[in-house]
């Protein structure tokens, strides 16, 4: 595992980052702990979550991800831990109970550094924007907590450019501190989002981009194929959008890589993604460690110029 600067922060995170939305929810909470230990001992040392993980599941109240997370940081070195959380959504069915409002930031933090069971969060995130909260608030509000000692740096997910490029601006004229990592949805079927106005925000301004679902939640995994009959209430239902021929042209030309190298689908995906300008650390979700060592086969590949170009006849996007 290699490890690389957030953006341009000192801090050195792993080149990879592990995310932990599964655990309660498409994945045991048994597993979590087999499947951090499988990351670390792999030289992984940034582990993604967030306070509401996955509050949306039958039986999972919101938090369950960040406890996990607490109980397995207790038998490791704190300060070798790279632990990302967010704070925006719904905690509970008060009008305060979510946003980035003063209030509410102040609040979530100290409950997530609890669950957590931690006195200090080293990337805390907001998971999408607010635009009934004053960017001013939020920034300032996040700026007293690094103060406070409770959160080292701050990064931003779901936001559109011009609001990145606000916050920046933000920042910068009231001396706050700045979003230092942007958390984009983006693999090779999901491209245009992040790289239509959001990379070239990233990359000018020195910000680290930390891409989910970059195996697109399964979908680049290899396990779906042309003809694949989706079924209600499994996993593959949520992807049934995503099963076109455009998208089964990706991975055709996924697998002829794949098979040309001894590698998988998977691998060659995500391989894609690490080696995109402005990309960090992509997050993936491994819901078991089987899943886990199939995911870092993907260390070490180098996708060369004839390959990236396949890769984007099948995946470029219109204007
Ligand atoms: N900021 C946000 O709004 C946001 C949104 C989404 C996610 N995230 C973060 O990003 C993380 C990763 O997201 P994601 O789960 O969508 O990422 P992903 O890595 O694209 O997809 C992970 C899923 O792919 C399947 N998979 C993984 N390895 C596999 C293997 N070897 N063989 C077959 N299938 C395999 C598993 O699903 P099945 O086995 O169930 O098919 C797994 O849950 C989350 O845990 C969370 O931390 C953030």
């Amino acid at each position: 595992m290699e490890y690389k600067n957030l953006g341009k922060t000192g801090l050195k995170v792993s080149e990879l980052c592990l995310g932990s939305m599964q655990f309660g929810w498409t994945a045991p909470r048994e597993n979590a702990k087999r499947v951090f230990d499988a990351f670390y001992d792999a030289g992984g040392n940034f582990i993604d979550t967030a306070d509401i993980y996955s509050r949306w599941a039958p039986g999972n109240p919101g938090g369950v991800a960040e406890e996990l997370i607490g109980n397995w940081l207790k038998t490791k070195p704190r300060q070798q831990v790279i632990i990302a959380t967010k704070v925006y959504g719904a905690m509970g069915d008060g009008p305060n109970d979510r946003g980035l409002s003063r209030k509410h930031i102040l609040d979530a933090c100290d409950a997530s550094l609890r669950r957590l069971q931690t006195d200090y969060i080293d990337l805390y995130q907001t998971h999408a924007w607010d635009a009934a909260t004053p960017l001013e608030e939020t920034l300032r509000a996040l700026d007293d907590l690094v103060h406070a000692g409770k959160v080292r740096y701050i990064g931003c997910s779901n936001i559109p450019a011009w609001h990145l490029v606000e916050a920046l601006w933000v920042s910068d004229h009231l001396n706050l501190i700045r979003y230092d990592s942007l958390q984009p949805h983006y693999n090779l079927a999901h491209r245009a989002e992040f790289e239509r106005e959001l990379q070239a925000v990233c990359l000018k301004f020195g910000i680290g981009v930390i891409p989910y679902s970059p195996i697109g939640g399964g979908l680049l995994s290899g396990k779906y194929r042309r003809g694949f009959q989706a079924k209600e209430g499994s996993r593959s239902w949520n992807l049934r959008h995503a099963f076109t021929e455009r998208n089964f042209q990706i991975i055709d030309q996924l697998e002829e890589i794949a098979n040309q190298r001894g590698k998988t689908i998977l691998q060659i995906a995500l391989a894609w993604v690490m080696q995109q300008p402005a990309v960090t650390s992509p997050i993936v979700g491994a819901n078991t460690v089987e899943q886990w060592e199939e995911i870092k086969g993907a260390l070490g590949i180098r996708l060369n110029e004839e390959e990236l170009e396949k890769l984007e006849q099948v995946s470029k996007w219109d204007e």
